[in-house]
């Protein structure tokens, strides 16, 4: 059936082939070009490397600072850090730390705003305003942001039923929501919060 010849290439193909596969390199890659870029050193992202610091990274850092203006982000319903060491800002923020979510009757009798609604305020206030609130509330606070459009019920500041709500009443609002309107406590600063609720006032005053 098979002539020599053909008899002769099958046996050295079937040698050849046991030779390579009986050979102990199974898992030898070859030899690897630039080691450095299959097998990276890990660098822990919240600590200094020891040592050898790192030194592409101002001090020596593993991660870098977040981008100045980053909002940080926490648990849900747990509160932004004070950014007060001392007097009223720090005052109310103990109070209101100590105010359940549900409990908005202590917030508008014990919290009064520490900041004076003065230009610079209103002004940070408003800033704040556009960036938290003004999808849902609208730029003159009539319930008609673009979001508003789809999740119904945002309703509006110069209102009977909301123009004369109080520091207490908006500011434990923004921290902690209130009924289809979501907390931003752990969002904001207190500080930026109360900025906002000097804004707010000015928008229930608006005709
Ligand atoms: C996702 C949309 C949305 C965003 C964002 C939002 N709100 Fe609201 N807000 C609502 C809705 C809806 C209600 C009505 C809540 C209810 O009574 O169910 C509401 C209610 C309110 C009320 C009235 C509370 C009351 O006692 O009736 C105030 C004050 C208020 N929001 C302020 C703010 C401020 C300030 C911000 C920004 C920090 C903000 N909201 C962000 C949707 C939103």
């Amino acid at each position: 059936m098979f002539t020599n010849k053909t008899k002769s290439l099958l046996l050295s193909g079937v040698i050849a082939l046991s030779i390579t596969s009986c050979a102990d390199k199974h898992n030898n890659q070859g030899t690897e070009f630039a080691p450095n870029m299959y097998h990276s050193v890990g660098y822990e992202p919240l600590s200094q490397s020891e040592g050898d610091t790192n030194h592409i990274n101002p001090y020596g850092m593993n991660m870098r600072l977040p981008v100045k203006g980053t909002v940080p982000r926490r648990y849900y319903g747990q509160q932004a850090k004070t950014d007060s060491i001392d007097g009223d800002l720090l005052e109310m923020d103990l109070i209101s730390r100590n105010i359940k979510a549900g409990d908005m009757a202590s917030s508008e009798k014990l919290l009064t705003n520490p900041f004076e609604p003065t230009e610079v305020n209103l002004e940070a206030g408003k800033l704040q305003y556009e960036r938290f609130c003004q999808h849902c509330h609208g730029e003159a606070g009539k319930g008609n942001g673009l979001v508003a459009k789809l999740y119904k019920g945002v309703p509006i500041y110069s209102s009977d039923a909301l123009k004369n709500l109080n520091d207490g009443h908006i500011y434990h609002t923004i921290t902690h929501g209130k009924g289809r309107m979501w907390a931003h406590g752990s969002q904001m600063s207190s500080s930026d919060r109360w900025k906002i609720v000097l804004y707010v006032h000015q928008l229930q005053q608006a005709p």
